[in-house]
């Protein structure tokens, strides 16, 4: 996946209406539910064993930079914007790209010890994304990150989400992923569908890192 650099406030970025998306077609991204049989605690693999979840198939993703911050532009199919939880028993949609921090970390289960992933996780009743770091499951910790931003919209039966983060220099803040222009990282996604009380490890997600090629 290649971020182009664009000339463009980060105003206009962030709206997922803005000018600068028009020329952007995006990639699909196909989603698959994640593992029931790794879940961490027993009454999660037990409760939603022959249940259906990671109930969105795919994406649409963008990703553009203007030099000082990265942009990603997530699109998918959502009949209900779920965005109140009025209930217990209520989830709100959400949706996280992640990255590893540790280059080799893997994926599947959110990296291992000592092998670091960062998430940006927006949700639909946050005004703010948040920061997530995890070395496996079990492990995730959420931070507010004022680095963060994100902005949404639910048109014709679709959420339209912008997610961004400043691009940062070799030191990243702990429990943050580096990333810079002219670098390249990876990337993958993750899709939460409140209507269907998905939450925590129960979603749908890219099965793959995807090259994230951050143009100079
Ligand atoms: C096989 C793949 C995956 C599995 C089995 C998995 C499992 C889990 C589990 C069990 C949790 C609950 C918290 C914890 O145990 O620490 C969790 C939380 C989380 N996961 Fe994953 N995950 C996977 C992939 C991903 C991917 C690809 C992303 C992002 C693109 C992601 C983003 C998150 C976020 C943001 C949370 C925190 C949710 C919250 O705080 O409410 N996960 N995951």
């Amino acid at each position: 996946m290649l971020v182009k650099r664009v000339d463009a406030k980060k105003e206009e970025l962030l709206d997922p209406a803005g000018a600068a998306w028009r020329k952007s077609r995006g990639s699909k991204v196909v989603l698959s539910p994640t593992p029931l049989d790794i879940q961490p605690t027993e009454y999660v693999r037990v409760s939603w064993r022959g249940r259906p979840y990671g109930k969105v198939p795919s994406m649409r993703v963008s990703a553009l930079h203007n030099g000082r911050d990265i942009f990603f532009r997530l699109v998918w199919e959502d009949d209900s914007a779920d965005s109140k939880i009025a209930d217990t028993n209520q989830f709100v949609d959400a949706v996280a790209v992640l990255f590893p921090i540790a280059a080799d970390a893997p994926l599947i289960g959110m990296g291992i010890k000592g092998k670091p992933v960062n998430a940006w996780f927006w949700r639909a009743d946050w005004e703010q994304p948040k920061n997530v770091a995890a070395e496996g499951m079990g492990t995730t910790q959420r931070r507010d990150d004022p680095a963060l931003a994100a902005k949404a919209r639910h048109t014709r039966g679709q959420w339209d989400v912008v997610i961004s983060r400043s691009l940062n220099g070799k030191r990243a803040p702990k429990g943050t992923a580096t990333l810079q222009a002219g670098t390249i990282s990876k990337i993958a996604f993750a899709i939460w569908q409140g209507a269907n009380q998905e939450r925590a490890g129960i979603k749908a997600f890219s099965l793959d890192w995807q090259e994230l090629q951050i143009e100079a």
